[in-house]
């Protein structure tokens, strides 16, 4: 992000409450990922430690470090999903988009090669009764199968 639209977005933020977090948000929505770069400019215009900011980055789920593809699959790895078949479902979903490996930095985030999807895993949607659970771009998925998983897929412009 260049540093004049960088300080458009500061502009929009004069008093503190929310500030560091409403910039960070609108630079992610913009950039699909927070570039370091940038999480370095904020922290010089803002006089806020970069570890701070780091922080943050890597707290809420919602930031990435690295860019994100088109669609977001995030499956939920939280103890009743998980119990419920979650580990299945995200090999499959990594079987069917052609991918694998293992968690980067503590996060689990990969994304395909021609960047179309990105799958990552959280903790819990609050939707334990309909587990294992997932969404893409927001969608939310209950009952998963891993036989259900192309249909999905394909909903986002998965071709088998
Ligand atoms: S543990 Fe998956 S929705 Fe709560």
């Amino acid at each position: 992000m260049d540093e004049k639209t960088l300080d458009k977005i500061i502009e929009k933020y004069p008093y503190q409450a929310g500030r560091t977090l409403g910039i960070l948000r609108e630079i992610q929505i913009s950039e699909k990922h927070i570039p370091m770069d940038t999480l370095k400019l904020v922290s010089e215009k803002l006089d806020t430690p970069l570890s701070d900011l780091f922080s943050i980055v890597t707290f809420y789920s919602f930031f990435s470090l690295k860019p994100v593809g088109e669609h977001l699959i995030t499956v939920c790895m939280g103890t009743p999903c998980h119990v419920k078949g979650a580990e299945k479902i995200l090999q499959t979903i990594q079987e069917h988009l052609g991918i694998s490996g293992e968690t980067e930095d503590g996060k689990f985030f990969q994304t395909t090669s021609d960047n179309k999807f990105t799958v990552e895993i959280a903790r819990c949607f609050g939707a334990c009764s309909m587990a294992p659970v997932l969404h893409v771009d927001g969608d939310l998925y209950g009952y998963v199968t891993a036989d259900r998983i192309p249909k999905i897929l394909e909903i986002y412009g998965w071709k088998r």
